[in-house]
């Protein structure tokens, strides 16, 4: 994962590198570092844990050209030591990675058997040294082709030489975009950390290699041995908001968003939707991919294309494609779902299936991306940044996207307009003090206990998974999400006096709500404290003990079902004195296997 910045141009860059990596700061936040080239010489600040301080940058001299990166380690502790970059034992050169060197300890012992000294536990030194070997017998520019041929794995190295005053940079599998601006040259991880300042990037291949200097841009493939037309593309939207504002969390910020994202998600017109269409009205079948969150709208997205467009899709986790390759055939369409575009997972789902011959749409929300660039048909979520590492705004507004499809295949295009914007309306509603008092309640009562079970069907059913994955990544605490069918086969067994058990109410018109209510029964009498999420009707019941309304919004009030849980969520960790934004262990962006 991590975020790699960099910049050289006519600005001073010690605030931009930190400013962008703060705007990075979703892709790792273990530690951070930054090296600035000032004459000729290589200066270096690190830091562990949270970017902040910027005072202390202060030590840092100034200069016009500089990288930074911040981490999300895989190999060896948090420590300073392992902190990017890693300068060279001259300080000639200093170098920051994104990935895992999959071949690291190989080539590790190799160096140590010809008597090499390591510093850190880092994969990460060892390209260091193995260029600085090379530098023997070749220029640097030259030694780090040689050794990234090397690697294995999906890798993006960002090297600061002082020599010629230049950045280098390759990239395989992880990702790196230019920035093209009046000022200079930006060199990221993503488009948004350079968006305040331009919306004009190149988007690189895999082993293109890039050689900055503030004036000029080369772009060379290392396998093909070729250099390349630098071709600037001019994205059509830019991020230009990237702050909480009156919100104490960007978590916050972004579940009230959904006011509005689910309206965006879905102004795509028929006629936007209409290549995509034709395709799966010839296609065999559509699988829907994605990983995590992304993996549950896949699900939801194959629900609605199934019941609503009568197609024959399957959702598959993007890491568990190859159970499903000897069935995958040529024709077959792949739908693939993200907020980062991505995460290597996905990706190599979507490159295997493309191998056997599917057309690939993807539904992401960042722009520039990998995912994006591997697609027949490309789409946006268009939900602005989410900064958050646990995905709100963009899970409701991949499943409102994906109910736009599904409907418009089902003839019934403007029918899903209208629907999408009454429930927007009607989503508000939960934002309101005497809502977010109720659910501060259930919260109170969740904070006691170490775990919950959620049982949904049918709509509903993936809308319980993500509903637990969602208070488990900010709370820790352990929930589990069940089609309400399964609780008699075997989950009943872990109910008793005091356990949570929520259940997804959807409304009488539904076959489902007497299961769910039945469901609902079977762990009252073993003591369950029970709490409703769904329609009206049901809330007086005292078969609750707790109900949260949802307004039923005719096929689609699975979406706003999925808000509640959200808010449990966060509410929750905040009465846990959790970090919200940043929960533990976790990154936004997944970008190793
Ligand atoms: C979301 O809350 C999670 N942090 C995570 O499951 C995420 O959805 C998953 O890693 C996929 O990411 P993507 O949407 O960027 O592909
Ligand atoms: N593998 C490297 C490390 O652990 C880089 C990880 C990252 O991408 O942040 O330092």
């Amino acid at each position: 994962m991590c975020g790699i910045f960099g910049y050289s141009g006519t600005k001073e860059c010690n605030d931009l590198i930190f400013q962008g990596l703060k705007r990075l700061e979703y892709r790792g936040y273990d530690s951070w570092g930054m090296a600035v080239l000032q004459g000729k010489k290589i200066h270096q600040y690190k830091d562990v844990g949270e970017i902040q301080g910027s005072a202390k940058l202060e030590k840092l001299p100034k200069g016009n050209i500089g990288i930074g990166h911040t981490r999300w380690a895989t190999h060896g502790g948090v420590t300073k030591t392992n902190t990017h970059p890693h300068i060279s034992t001259s300080g000639d050169f200093t170098l920051a990675q994104n990935g895992i060197v999959e071949n690291f300890d190989e080539l590790k012992q190799k160096l140590i058997k010809e008597g090499v000294k390591f510093i850190s536990q880092t994969d990460t030194e060892v390209i260091v040294r193995l260029i600085e070997r090379e530098l023997k017998k070749r220029s640097l520019k030259d030694a780090i082709i040689h050794v990234f041929k090397k690697l294995k794995g999906r890798n993006t190295v960002v090297v600061l030489s002082n020599n010629d005053g230049k950045i280098y940079a390759v990239r395989n599998g992880s990702p790196l975009v230019i920035g093209v601006a009046k000022d200079g040259t930006y060199l990221a991880s993503d488009t948004l950390s350079f968006s305040l300042a331009t919306n004009k990037a190149i988007l690189l291949e895999n082993y293109d290699m890039v050689e900055i200097d503030g004036k000029s841009i080369e772009i060379f493939n290392i396998l093909e041995n070729r250099k390349k037309n630098v071709n600037t593309k001019e994205l059509k939207h830019q991020f230009t908001q990237i702050e909480k504002g009156k919100f104490e969390h960007f978590m916050l910020k972004e579940i009230v968003d959904q006011k509005e994202t689910l309206l965006f998600a879905t102004e795509y017109t028929e006629k936007d939707l209409e290549p995509l269409i034709k395709e799966i009205k010839k296609g065999k079948r559509v699988y829907l991919i994605g990983a995590g969150t992304a993996g549950f709208s896949a699900g939801q997205v194959a629900y609605f294309l199934r019941n609503i467009a009568h197609i024959d899709a399957q959702e598959i986790r993007s890491y568990e494609f190859k159970a499903y390759l000897p069935i995958v055939k040529k024709g077959d369409i792949v739908i693939a779902f993200s907020q980062s575009g991505e995460t290597a997972d996905t990706i190599e789902a979507i490159e295997h299936m493309k191998e056997k011959g599917c057309k690939v749409a993807s539904l992401v929300n960042m722009y520039g991306t990998a995912m994006s660039r591997l697609s027949d048909y490309e789409y946006y979520t268009n939900s602005g940044p989410e900064i958050c590492v646990a995905s709100t705004k963009v899970f409701t507004a991949q499943c409102a996207w994906g109910y736009l499809l599904s409907m418009s295949i089902a003839g019934k295009y403007r029918k899903a307009r209208m629907n999408i914007k009454e429930l927007s309306k009607d989503i508000a509603k939960l934002f309101t003090k005497k809502s977010f008092d109720e659910i501060k309640r259930v919260a109170e009562y969740m904070a006691k206990r170490e775990s919950a079970f959620i049982l949904g069907k049918g709509e509903n059913a993936y809308i319980a998974f993500e509903g637990a994955l969602k208070i488990k990544e900010i709370s820790y605490k352990h929930v589990e999400g069940f089609a309400a069918g399964e609780l008699k086969h075997g989950v009943i067994a872990l109910i008793e006096k005091g356990s949570v058990v929520f259940g997804i109410i959807p409304s009488s018109e539904s076959e489902d709500s007497s299961d769910l209510i039945s469901a609902m029964e079977q762990v009252k009498t073993r003591g369950a404290f029970t709490v409703g999420i769904g329609s009206k009707e049901f809330s007086k019941m005292d078969l609750f003990d707790r109900y949260i309304v949802t307004e039923q919004v005719d096929n689609v009030s699975s979406i706003s079902n999925a808000i509640p849980f959200q808010l449990i969520s966060y509410f929750l960790s905040v009465r846990l004195g959790n970090n919200v934004d940043k929960p533990r262990n976790l990154a936004k962006s997944v970008t190793v296997k």
